[in-house]
């Protein structure tokens, strides 16, 4: 059946619009191959909206997320903007559009593909087989949290973390519907030993687990799970957090696949799904065209997956993805360790996903 797709891309900074003109263009030979109609419309965010615009979130970018099926994201952020306050700079941006759009559940798969544990300083028994999927609460917490505020006469600043009961019980929800169709097994990070918010996220996330009793539940101080994550990753399934540890531990998870360069994301429940690699903008590297593309491509893939129920194209995307790894065909961060990759350049990358798609559902290479 013809999907329709209206994608708004937000490439923003950095390496932001390298690696996504590389998730645009596998998009559009998944539409062209299958017959969707995808439409892409840009626009600004970010580092690039401040200095064209003079806002992080312009409101035409506002209006044409809220009017699309989908919005994907580069990344966002430059050292140019570190002595503005949080609420000017380009990151401002990303969490305005988050917060409009809606979406509570940040979706952030961490696999460890096949061939790619010499890059992990992690033993290969260690990681191999870890298959994680981290559910981020993504709209409350200390980002959002009120008060908030840098008193410089007080020489003071505070921020609040602050969840009520309905809005953990939602990712909650989200995160055991997924478990339920994955290992059944789901590790709520907390802090529930010093914190009151905390208290309540486990006692939220235990209410929801009586619905789900097919699946197995633990609850995890946040430092004993930094511990966790990288002395035995292989033990976890779904990894339900609060905003920031999230936020730290997905960054954390990236050692397990090797490379920050490798982690999608995907936001859902709200209006409109956001889309966006895990990974930054990256000021060092940007322009070179050395960026590793298949976080942005795996993004890809779960637009398909999230917003146009094509699940069949979402894992060829993935499979191309394993293919090309297995060629040792790589990015300059997946090279480290291994004397038999081939460096490639971003461009070259995504060709060769491209080619991998092609060859696995018979449309021709660009
Ligand atoms: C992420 C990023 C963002 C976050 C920044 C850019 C606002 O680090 O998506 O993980 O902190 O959520
Ligand atoms: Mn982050």
């Amino acid at each position: 059946m013809t999907k329709k797709l209206k994608i708004l891309v937000v490439a923003g900074d950095g390496i932001g619009p390298e690696v996504t003109g590389e998730a645009v263009r596998v998009l559009q030979s998944v539409a062209e191959e299958g017959g969707h109609e995808f439409t892409f419309r840009e626009e600004p965010i970010g580092g690039v909206a401040i200095q064209g615009q003079g806002s992080p979130l312009p409101k035409v970018t506002l209006e044409a997320a809220l009017a699309s099926d989908a919005v994907l994201l580069g990344a966002v952020g430059g050292n140019e903007f570190n002595a503005l306050p949080p609420s000017e700079r380009p990151e401002a941006g990303l969490l305005q559009l988050r917060n409009a759009l809606g979406g509570f559940a940040n979706l952030r798969p961490s696999f460890a593909w096949p061939g790619l544990s010499a890059n992990s300083p992690l033993r290969p028994e260690v990681v191999e087989g870890a298959d994680i999927l981290f559910v981020r609460e993504l709209l409350g917490g200390l980002y959002f949290g009120e008060p908030r505020q840098w008193d410089r006469a007080k020489g003071a600043a505070w921020n609040t973390m602050r969840y009520t009961r309905d809005e953990v019980v939602r990712v909650a929800k989200v995160a055991f519907e997924l478990a339920s169709k994955r290992g059944k097994k789901l590790t709520s990070v907390d802090k529930a030993n010093v914190l009151e918010v905390s208290q309540l996220w486990r006692a939220a996330v235990t209410e929801v687990a009586k619905d789900y009793p097919d699946v197995a539940v633990e609850h995890q101080y946040v430092d004993a799970m930094a511990m966790h994550l990288m002395n035995r990753p292989r033990d976890f399934d779904v990894v339900l957090t609060e905003n920031l540890f999230g936020d730290i531990l997905s960054d954390e998870a990236a050692v397990i696949t090797g490379s920050l360069g490798m982690l999608p994301s995907a936001t859902i429940g709200g209006k409109v799904n956001l889309y966006e690699p895990v990974h930054g903008s990256a000021p060092d590297i940007a322009g070179k065209g050395i960026a590793n593309p298949l976080g942005a491509i795996l993004t890809a893939a779960m637009v398909l997956r999230y917003s146009a129920g094509l699940e069949d194209e979402a894992q060829a995307i993935e499979a191309a993805v394993k293919q090309v790894l297995a060629q040792g065909a790589r990015t300059a961060d997946l090279a480290r360790g291994d004397k038999s990759v081939k460096v490639l350049s971003t461009p070259e990358v995504g060709a060769k996903v491209l080619e991998a798609l092609g060859s696995r559902t018979g449309a021709a290479a660009r």
